[in-house]
């Protein structure tokens, strides 16, 4: 009986602490500032899909082929599909630093797709936060950020 409970509690312990630990489809946010810990918690709980059914068809291909597959290895899609970024530079930039994670298994050529979609998608999904943003920039700064989008969008036709 008592080894009955000692193996349970060894089993438990693998369990909760060593699998859990290591299991590389979970995200390791608890390294994170509380700041961004409640704001990735809040994207988290939001909806895991979007509906594309009117974007273009390569960005819909883009976007079951690659995005839904290769940003689902560590965390939900909702983390990425409900996030504050808007800007294409802060899509360029978030999107290296998710592909240099050990174990993303996502190459230059698929994140360059990804960030596309994501532009795209902001310009049309996030509309008022990217308008937001972009009157927050210097003059310059927001033509840059403009040629980016209306770059993505004469790419993928639309
Ligand atoms: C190898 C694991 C891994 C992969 C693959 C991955 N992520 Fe992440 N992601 C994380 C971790 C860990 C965090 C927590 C923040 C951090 O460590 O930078 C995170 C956080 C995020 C956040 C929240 C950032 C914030 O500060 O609000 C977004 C958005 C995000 N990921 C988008 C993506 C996108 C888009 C992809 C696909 C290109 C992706 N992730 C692929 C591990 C990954």
């Amino acid at each position: 009986m008592l080894r009955g409970v000692k193996a349970f509690i060894i089993v438990m312990f693998f369990v909760i602490f060593v699998s859990g630990g290591s299991n590389p489809l979970r995200a390791d946010d608890s390294n994170l500032d509380a700041a961004t810990q409640a704001r990735i918690a809040k994207a988290d709980q939001g909806p895991r899909t979007i509906d594309v059914s009117g974007y273009p068809q390569k960005l819909q291909d883009i976007y079951t082929d690659i995005f839904s597959q290769k940003c689902t290895q560590c965390h939900r899609l909702s983390r990425p599909i409900n996030s504050d970024f808007a800007l294409p530079s802060e899509w360029e930039s978030y999107v290296k630093k998710m592909m240099h994670k050990p174990g993303s298994n996502i190459n230059f050529g698929q994140a360059r797709k990804i960030i596309d979609f994501l532009i795209y998608d902001s310009s049309v999904r996030k509309k008022a936060l990217l308008e937001e943003k972009l009157s927050k920039l210097t003059p310059e700064q927001r033509a840059a950020q403009e040629a980016k989008i209306k770059k993505v969008q004469d790419k993928y036709g639309q």
